[in-house]
């Protein structure tokens, strides 16, 4: 089935559903401004040197058309991004800072991936104590190394019955925060992969209470705040930097990010902005920027609408996956992420989604070994939702189900010593040993498994034999372990001695 002819296009014209949206947000500086001079067909005596489509692959410019080559363009555009300020793109930013409540909006093109790279360069110095979240995404961890920071780790809440990580908890907070009182940054992940949200407020007053400054990954929730039934922006629950990875869920172009700090965090913006320049390329995809402005605008007019169209479709779609039979869809604060836990089924999650994959051509987000993630896209219509349901129901008929299956499911892991920064751990020399010779060893790789998705190893942590068990248990419960140099577990990456 093509769940993409059930994705309705928007209309050409804004038309404007949000009453408290300013008439400022009707703009997009930005994108106008670049349509503006690529409609003029100017002169292009610059890169890129495809020349705005002329020089472009014929099958590449049959696949997308001129349009997209005609507007991509360099930077330090006169009247679009150079000029009189604030230039339109300057403009744009301004308006996705009061979108979201920011003093600051800046506009990325690495995904999260760079904006936590930035964050921990700027708030995170050589030596800092910072506390992460443990079911952090890889980017935290990277930008650790970049940065030279020292983490302390959060655990988050599990859900030992799927294998399922959640937020962390203010009372965890508080207790790793009194453990430690030099922590002076703490990086929550809110939502989670499963949309489950953090009590965002709670933990703000904790960080605030011990001194802390409160960044939120809220990479998979750049549209909250954006539609009544959906969670608050963490900006205005108190977090002082929020990363929203946009291209997730709020219709932007994939790569496309924004990190976002909160109004009179001066000394925050002034650190982020150094990173953040630092950390950018000079030449930015303008097509990436403008889908940023035009996501913005799309959210701030017509949020109410499309969102509220998605929520709608995501119930329909949750009231036929729970019909279906040996399936349960799992509550979460984002509705547009359906988890449905298919152990009821009898059948293997990873057979079913290749049935799913291969027999009608619907591609789920995510599967572990208990559960199908589905993310619902803007835009899907109600019968792209049943024709999602007929194919789970189609596939859990032609999968072999296997009554005395078991569902291995692992529990949480506990916390390892941390022995050195993950910068040391990263620069200094390294050296592969037998698993066995790794005990007592630092190591120099992350290693996660999924599920739970919690890392068991980062680079700098002293390994010990229960960790070493640890991995082999999950491996053999049928988890995927992700960042070793050896999947199969022989060996193990350590610091040389
Ligand atoms: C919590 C979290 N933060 C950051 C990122 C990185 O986002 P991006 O892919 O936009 O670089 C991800 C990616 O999945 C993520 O899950």
């Amino acid at each position: 089935m093509h769940v993409a002819a059930h994705l309705t296009a928007a209309p050409a014209r804004e038309a404007s559903t949000s009453a408290s949206a300013s008439p400022a947000q009707h703009r997009a500086p930005y994108l106008e401004a670049l349509a503006a001079h690529g409609q003029r067909k100017p002169g292009r005596m610059h890169v890129p040197g495809h020349g705005g489509g002329s020089g472009a692959d014929p099958a590449l410019l049959a696949l997308l058309g001129d349009a997209p080559f005609r507007v991509d363009l360099p930077r330090d555009l006169s009247g679009v991004d150079a000029g009189p300020s604030p230039t339109p793109y300057d403009q744009a930013e301004e308006l996705a800072a009061a979108a979201h409540g920011a003093g600051r909006t800046w506009f990325l093109t690495n995904g999260a991936t760079q904006g936590n790279h930035a964050i921990c360069l700027a708030l995170a110095g050589d030596g800092a104590r910072v506390l992460v979240q443990r079911n952090c995404h890889g980017s935290v961890v990277d930008g650790l190394v970049l940065s030279g920071a020292e983490p302390a780790y959060a655990l988050p809440e599990y859900d030992a019955r799927l294998g399922i990580a959640g937020p962390v908890t203010p009372a965890t907070l508080r207790a790793a925060l009194a453990e430690d009182r030099r922590i002076a940054v703490v990086v929550l992940v809110s939502p989670t992969y499963y949309g489950e949200v953090a009590d965002v407020a709670a933990c703000a007053q904790v960080a605030h209470e011990a001194g802390a400054v409160l960044v939120v990954d809220g990479a998979w929730g750049p549209h909250f705040g954006f539609h009544p039934a959906l969670p608050q922006c963490p900006l205005r629950l108190g977090a002082d930097v929020l990363l929203t990875s946009t291209h997730k869920h709020a219709g932007s172009l994939t790569q496309s990010a924004m990190l976002h700090v909160a109004p009179g965090r001066e000394a925050i913006q002034a650190r982020l902005e150094r990173s953040v320049r630092m950390l950018r390329s000079t030449s930015p995809s303008s097509l990436l920027l403008a889908s940023l402005d035009a996501s913005r605008r799309q959210l701030a007019l017509r949020g109410g609408r499309v969102l509220g169209d998605a929520i709608a479709v995501a119930a329909r779609l949750r009231e036929r996956l729970a019909a279906l039979p040996g399936c349960a869809v799992r509550d979460a604060a984002d509705p547009l992420r359906v988890a449905v836990d298919i152990r009821g089924t009898g059948a293997a999650a990873e057979a079913l989604a290749e049935a799913l994959r291969d027999g009608h051509d619907v591609h789920p987000e995510l599967v572990t070994p208990t559960c199908l993630l589905f993310v619902v896209p803007l835009g899907l219509t109600p019968d792209g939702a049943d024709d999602v349901a007929d194919a789970l129901a189609a596939a859990i008929a032609e999968t072999a189900s296997v009554t005395d299956r078991l569902y291995p499911v692992v529990g949480a892991p506990a916390l390892p010593a941390v022995a050195i920064s993950p910068r040391a751990a990263f620069l200094g020399a390294t050296e592969v040993v037998p698993r066995t010779a790794a005990v007592g060893r630092i190591c120099a790789e992350a290693i996660s498994a999924y599920p739970p998705g919690i890392p068991l190893l980062l680079p700098g942590e002293r390994i010990a034999a229960v960790d070493v068990d640890a991995l082999l248990a999950m491996r053999a419960a049928g988890a995927r372990l992700h960042g070793a140099a050896d999947p199969q577990l022989s060996t193990l990456t350590v610091v040389a001695e």
